[in-house]
């Protein structure tokens, strides 16, 4: 929801810039993350430098003058706003009374209000409308209590509720970079001349790729000669004068080297990331197939067991999710449902150890997908992650962790991330089908060579329907609503095109079974409205009827399918023909007219696709 990133270097110019110039560029990596505002605290030579603002990095670098401030030891925040509206006074970071500590924050303090309310009792004065005001003071409170600054950060840490990435400086001990963290992510990263902690792993891939996941209710500091973390334990959140008990972690074992390159994490010569990850879908599903094929054999023992697989997701992740329920049942007979994770409390008590949840997330980091584990392994059953983050919290949650390798995902819009998890759950579905021999061994095998091919089919599906998808952008742009109608995976892929749709060109698209559509939905079609069909192939003949009652309303009319249907394919106004695909694993393919659709409507009606209002990569809060 917000990024946070904090750079402590062993002396000063170590990076060949000014320390204000890297957490810019760190903040630019991370602006994915939430844009309404942004701010960086420095400990400079003359002392705590602050600047902070309202709006975007780019339109406020001459206010904030980044450049210009040098030393060895900051932190920087993005900010999505969720307590007090942006404003340059709710920009992070935020400060005590004395004006010696400086701290950032990601998440939500649920008891911020009561903190508030004590402090303010104690003679605080209160700046902003945020809950991360109230850290900085809890900390100024306990050093006054005579608490170490380190001891007073860890108390304040031990005394919230909610959701927590955080890290301050104080000027009464300088040089070093306090953090903790509860449930919102928070990475360190470590080289020989730097340290850095930031709220995802691209911020500062360009200097390290070797890192430690900060886990829940960790503290500790980055400092010249260490990297100390502890476990916050018997956290009583009482406001009382005990140190907080917590114990030194040993995390040499938890070092992990991540094998993306800086490049991956910029934009490469596109104009925004999200065309680019749409171009790199076909290599970021080649290296899902090439690690999975080796690694599924535990999940296919685990999962051919399951008296039931219930697979949970958000968004995106839901769409994928849902495609791999209907490939579950269609292939391996197995029993499987695909639940909104937000809604899975409602369903829960249904579930027992006989079930398999499969949790599936790019970010390994949603709250409500966290929720819905925690919730089904208290039932019993077993959980597995399908995530792109390794070590992310999804990961170390699920009894079991299988990875996409999507590589970073910069906009906001998932794609790529989408497209390796479809086949990540297609590949189970397939190798499940094979264990059990569920299916016929010419069906295998067709299966099998066209899954090894995916990516060059993707890859001329991409390139033929990028043209298209940039003329046609000229006439979606000019409507208010449109309708993705599809039965079968095609239902999962209009339900995916209609997201891409409206989260970055802010037009009305809604999603609807084809079947469905004369149940109401028909209602809004009148002259010009437009309808997209999703058809893979099997569906063609059934869903033909609902075309024609679009057509018969006035309805202006686009299809997604494969070629060969001439008898059909002629009755729409706009047609992406593409090279057919086994219906099974077409999903993963018939997304990309619609996700160069969305990206080139957006561009058209002028709005920043990697940005899309109100929204945020991670989605930490319930
Ligand atoms: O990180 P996750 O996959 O769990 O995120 C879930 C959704 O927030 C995400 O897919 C969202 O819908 C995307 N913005 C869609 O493009």
């Amino acid at each position: 929801m917000c990024g946070i990133i904090g750079i402590l270097l062993q002396k000063k110019g170590l990076l060949s810039k000014p320390l204000g110039t890297a957490i810019k560029e760190c903040l630019k990596n991370l602006e994915y993350r939430g844009y309404d505002s942004v701010g960086f605290a420095i400990l400079s030579d003359n002392g705590l430098i602050i600047r902070k603002s309202k709006g975007k990095i780019d339109d406020v670098v001459s206010k904030l003058s980044f450049d210009e401030f040098d030393g060895v030891c900051g932190i920087g925040h993005t900010r999505w706003a969720t307590h007090g509206r942006p404003s340059d006074t709710n920009a992070h970071p935020h400060t005590d009374c004395t004006g010696k500590v400086a701290v950032i924050h990601n998440g939500i303090i649920e008891n911020y209000l009561e903190i508030k309310d004590l402090l303010i009792r104690r003679g605080h004065v209160f700046k902003s409308e945020t809950d991360t005001e109230v850290i900085a003071h809890l900390i100024e409170e306990y050093k006054k209590l005579g608490f170490s600054p380190y001891d007073a950060f860890k108390k304040a840490a031990s005394l919230l509720k909610g959701s927590y990435a955080l890290s301050a400086l104080d000027l009464d001990d300088a040089g070093k970079i306090f953090f903790a963290r509860n449930t919102s992510p928070l990475i360190i990263g470590l080289t020989d001349k730097a340290k850095f902690l930031s709220s995802d792993i691209p911020a500062f891939l360009e200097y390290s790729r070797n890192i430690i996941v900060v886990q829940d209710d960790e503290v500790g500091y980055l400092s010249n000669d260490s990297v100390v973390i502890e476990k916050l334990v018997d956290k009583s959140y009482e406001f009382d004068k005990n140190p907080a008990t917590a114990e030194v972690v040993n995390y040499a074992s938890r070092i992990r080297y991540i094998d993306w390159s800086p490049e991956m994490a910029r934009k490469g010569g596109y104009p925004h990331y999200m065309l680019k990850e749409i171009h790199e879908q076909p290599q970021a599903v080649s290296n899902t197939l090439i690690s999975l094929m080796n690694e599924l054999g535990d999940v296919i023992k685990l999962l051919s067991k399951a008296e039931r697989v219930l697979i949970v997701g958000s968004g995106t992740s839901y769409h994928a999710s849902f495609i791999g329920s209907l490939l579950l049942n269609e292939l391996a007979n197995i029993k499987s449902h695909a639940i909104i994770s937000s809604e899975m409390r409602w369903f829960v008590n249904g579930v027992n150890s006989e079930d398999v949840v499969i949790a599936v997330s790019q970010s390994g980091e949603t709250i409500d997908t966290l929720l819905a584990v925690r919730e089904v392994k208290k039932r019993g059953a077993l959980t597995l992650a399908l995530t792109n983050i390794i070590d992310s919290a999804l990961a170390r949650e699920s009894h079991l962790a299988m990875y996409t390798r999507a590589g970073p995902e910069i906009g906001v819009a998932a794609t790529k991330t989408y497209t390796t998890q479809v086949v990540s759950l297609a590949l189970i579905a397939v190798k499940l089908a094979e264990y059990l021999r569920t299916v016929p061994e010419s069906k295998l095998s067709e299966l099998s060579t066209e899954l090894r091919e995916l990516p060059n089919t993707l890859s001329s599906v991409i390139s033929a329907s990028e043209p298209k998808a940039r003329a046609l952008s000229s006439i979606v742009g000019t409507k208010h609503s449109m309708y993705f109608l599809g039965r079968g995976l095609g239902l999962p892929t209009s339900m995916e095109g209609a997201l891409k749709l409206k989260e970055i060109s802010y037009i009305h698209a809604e999603s609807y079974p084809a079947g469905e559509s004369k149940h109401g939905p028909i209602a809004l079609v009148d002259d010009g409205f437009p309808v997209a069909f999703t058809i893979l192939g099997d569906e063609v003949d059934m869903i033909f009827s609902n075309v024609e009652e679009m057509r018969a309303r006035g309805a202006w009319t686009l299809a997604v399918m494969p070629k060969g249907f001439e008898r059909i394919s002629k009755h729409f106004n706009y047609v992406f023909e593409l090279n057919r695909v086994a219906y099974e694993l077409a999903p993963a393919v018939y997304i990309a007219p619609y996700q160069l659709l969305a990206y080139y409507t957006a561009i058209s009606r002028g709005f920043d696709p990697d940005k899309p209002r109100n929204l945020a990569k991670t989605v930490t809060v319930v």
